[in-house]
C-alpha cells in the first residue's frame, strides 16, 4: 500500500532507499540521463534515471503514466525553491510502469488554458490539477471542522430523506416518479427544512446534517442545481443563540482551515439598512462607497428627473467615486448607463468635481445651495465623481447597489485578502410577486414574524418583519436561517397570509401542521452553503471549482452526459410518456 508522502522527502532523508508511487507529471530526457517529476496527491518529487535499463524505461514514458519506483534519496545539485522537495531527488534503481495513459486532452498544470467544457468532460483529469484538488481538500477540512465543532456542542447528525413529498414554495422541485405508486412522484429536498423542524418536535434538541439539496432554478456562478448545506436546528433558542453559535462555528472553520482569526461578534445590519446603504441584502463590505439619500437636497431641483422622483415611493440617491473623475470618459459613463438600465432605472445622471467646480453631466442644473450641500455631505475634493439614481424605490436601490459593486470591482477597490462578514437581520416576512400577484414568503413559510409584528401577518404584510437572519461574507449569502413558528395558530395565519387555501395547506403541509399540535418546543436554526463557504475560503468565484463533479449552467454533466434519455421499458415501468 502507498502512503501519501512523495512531498515529504527532505535533506534529512538523503541516502534512504524509498519506494514511491505516482503519475509522470513531466519528463526531461537529456540523453543518458532522464529527469521525471513524479506527482502524487501530496506534491511532486524529482526522479533521476541514469543509463541502463531505468534510463531506457524512463525515456519511453508517456505523460500521466502510473509508476512504482525504487531509488535512493540524494541532494540535488541545482535546487528548486518552488518545490517543497526541491532540495532532493531520487536516484532510481527500478521503474515499474503500472499503467499508461492516452494522449491528454489538456495539460495537467495549475494555470490551464483549456476550455472549461473540456475540463468538465474530463473532470477526473481536471481533479489532478492542484487548484481543483486543493479546493476539494479545503471542502473536506470545512466538513471535518464542522463535524468536530458541532459534536463538541452536543449536536447530533441525523440523516433526513432524499425522497420527499413535493411542497413547492420557492424554487421548482426535482421530481422522481414512483414505480410502485404509478402516477405519483417524490420530490428531492430543496432543503431538510420540514424534517429538521420535525426532529425538534421529536425532542432531538440539537440537530445537524451535511445535506444534499436540490433546486431546479436558473443557475449562476454561485448556484448549482445540486448543492450541499451545513444544516442545523436547535430547540429552546432565540435569534441571538443561533447567531452566536453560528459565529463560533464560522470562526472555528476559518481558524482550522485557513488559520485566520475572525473577530466576534460579527456585525449586524438590519435588512432595510443593507438596502438603504448598499442596495443589496448581501452587501460586500470589503469596500465603502455607501449609497446616500439626497432627496432632501433636490426638493426644489430644476432637473426634471429629480423632481419626478419626489413621491413617497421614489428616491434620489447618490454614490461617490473618490478622486477618479478623469478615468471616466463619456464612453465609459455611457456603458455604465447601459449597465444600470438593465436594473430597470431610466438613466444614470452624474457630475464631476474638478478644480473646485462641478463640471459635465447634470452640473448645469445644480443651484449654488445644492452644490454646497453636496460638497458638505460628500466632503468633495478634486477629482470626485457623483453618480445619481432617481427612480422608484423598488428599482433605484438595487441599481445603485449593482453599480457600487461593479465600480468596486472595476476600480479594484476590493481587497481580495480581506474577509468582511456581517449578519443581515430583520428581513421582511413577505415579498410581493408580480408574477403570481400575491405576497410570497421572503424566506420560507415557517419563519416567525417579530413578536411585535405578529398582528401584521394579515393586516399589514408590507411592514411585517421576521426573525430571519442571513450571514453574508464578501458579498455572498453564505447562509441563512430563522426562528420558526412553533405555535400552530400563528402558522395557520402565515398560511392564510400566503393565500394558501385550507385544502392546499392540508394537502401540502397537513402532516407538519398536525405535528405542531403535539408539544412543539420553540426552535430555530440555519443552513450554511458548504459550496459557497468553500468558494470564499478557496478564493474562487466559480462554484464549479469547489464541487468534484459539478453541473453546467444548463444543469447537465458533460462527463457522464446526464440528464439523458431512458429506455422505453423504464418509462413503461413508471407509467410515463414523454412529449417531444
Ligand atoms: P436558504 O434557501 O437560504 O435556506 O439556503 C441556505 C444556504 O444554502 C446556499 N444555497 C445554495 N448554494 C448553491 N447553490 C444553490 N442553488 C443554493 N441555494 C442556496 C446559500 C444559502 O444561504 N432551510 C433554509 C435554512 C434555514 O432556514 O434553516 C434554507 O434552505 O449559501
Amino acid at each position: 500500500m502507498k502512503a501519501i508522502n512523495n512531498n515529504s522527502l527532505r535533506l534529512s532523508d538523503v541516502s534512504k532507499e524509498v519506494t514511491l508511487y505516482g503519475w509522470v507529471s513531466k519528463k526531461r530526457d537529456l540523453g543518458g540521463v532522464c529527469f521525471i517529476d513524479l506527482r502524487d496527491r501530496s506534491g511532486i518529487v524529482q526522479l533521476v534515471a541514469r543509463e541502463g535499463e531505468v534510463y531506457d524505461i524512463a525515456s519511453g514514458l508517456k505523460s500521466e503514466s502510473v509508476l512504482k519506483v525504487v531509488g535512493v534519496v540524494s541532494e540535488r545539485e541545482s535546487k528548486n525553491p518552488n518545490l517543497d522537495t526541491g532540495d532532493v531527488e531520487v536516484e532510481l534503481t527500478s521503474i515499474d510502469v503500472l499503467n499508461s495513459s492516452l494522449d491528454l486532452p489538456f495539460e495537467i498544470v495549475d494555470d490551464t488554458t483549456a476550455l472549461e467544457d473540456t475540463r468538465l468532460k474530463y473532470r477526473y483529469l481536471d481533479i489532478r490539477r492542484n487548484p481543483i484538488k486543493n479546493n476539494l481538500i479545503i471542502r473536506h477540512k470545512i466538513m471535518m471542522a464542522v463535524r468536530k465543532f458541532l459534536d463538541r456542542e452536543e449536536f447530533i447528525e441525523v440523516e433526513t430523506p432524499v425522497l420527499c413529498k413535493s411542497t413547492p414554495e420557492g424554487a421548482r422541485d426535482y421530481l422522481v416518479p414512483s414505480r410502485v405508486n404509478k402516477g405519483k412522484f417524490y420530490a428531492l429536498p430543496q432543503s431538510p427544512q420540514i424534517f429538521k423542524q420535525l426532529l425538534m418536535v421529536g425532542g432531538v434538541e440539537r440537530y445537524f446534517q451535511i445535506a444534499k439539496c436540490f433546486r431546479d432554478e436558473d443557475l449562476r456562478s454561485d448556484r448549482q442545481p445540486e448543492f450541499t448545506q451545513i444544516d442545523l436546528e436547535m430547540s429552546f433558542v432565540e435569534e441571538e443563540d443561533v447567531m452566536s453559535l453560528t459565529e463560533k462555528l464560522i470562526a472555528n472553520i476559518f481558524k482550522e482551515v485557513k488559520g485566520i482569526d475572525i473577530s466576534l461578534p460579527i456585525r449586524r445590519m438590519k435588512y432595510d439598512d443593507a438596502i438603504k446603504y448598499y442596495g443589496s441584502d448581501k452587501p460586500d463590505l470589503r469596500f465603502d462607497m455607501k449609497i446616500h439619500d439626497v432627496k432632501d437636497i433636490f426638493k426644489n431641483s430644476t432637473f426634471q428627473v429629480f423632481l419626478n422622483a419626489m413621491d413617497e415611493d421614489s428616491s434620489v440617491v447618490c454614490i461617490k467615486v473618490d478622486g477618479m473623475s478623469h478615468e471616466f470618459s463619456r464612453k465609459k459613463i455611457d456603458s455604465l448607463t447601459e449597465f444600470v438600465k438593465t436594473y430597470k432605472v431610466k438613466g444614470l445622471p452624474y457630475v464631476k468635481y474638478e478644480n473646485n467646480e462641478f463640471v459635465s453631466g447634470i452640473s448645469k442644473f445644480l443651484s449654488d445651495s445644492e452644490k454646497e450641500q453636496l460638497i458638505d455631505l460628500f466632503h468633495l475634493v478634486d477629482g470626485d465623481l457623483l453618480f445619481f439614481g432617481a427612480d422608484k424605490n423598488s428599482v433605484v436601490y438595487t441599481a445603485l447597489g449593482a453599480l457600487r459593486l461593479k465600480l468596486g470591482r472595476d476600480l479594484e477597490l476590493i481587497d481580495d485578502s480581506k474577509y468582511a462578514l456581517c449578519w443581515v437581520v430583520e428581513f421582511p416576512s413577505f415579498e410581493w410577486s408580480e408574477e403570481e400577484g400575491r405576497y410570497l414568503a421572503c424566506h420560507h413559510p415557517f419563519t416567525a414574524p417579530l413578536d411585535s409584528d405578529v398582528s401584521k401577518l394579515l393586516t399589514d404584510k408590507a411592514h411585517c418583519y421576521s426573525k430571519a437572519y442571513d450571514i453574508v461574507i464578501n458579498g455572498y449569502e453564505a447562509g441563512g436561517g430563522s426562528i420558526r413558528i412553533h405555535d400552530e395558530k400563528v402558522q395557520e395565519k402565515m398560511f392564510q397570509a400566503l393565500e394558501l387555501s385550507d385544502d392546499d395547506v392540508r394537502e401540502k403541509f397537513g402532516f407538519f401542521v398536525d405535528a405542531l399540535k403535539y408539544g412543539t418546543p420553540p426552535h430555530g436554526g440555519l443552513a450554511l452553503g458548504l459550496d459557497r463557504l468553500t468558494m470564499i475560503l478557496s478564493g474562487t468565484d466559480n462554484i464549479r471549482d469547489v464541487i468534484a463533479f459539478p453541473k453546467t449552467t444548463s444543469a447537465s454533466c458533460l462527463m457522464s452526459d446526464c440528464p439523458s434519455k431512458v429506455s422505453e421499458s423504464q418509462l413503461e415501468d413508471l407509467a410515463i410518456k414523454t412529449v417531444e
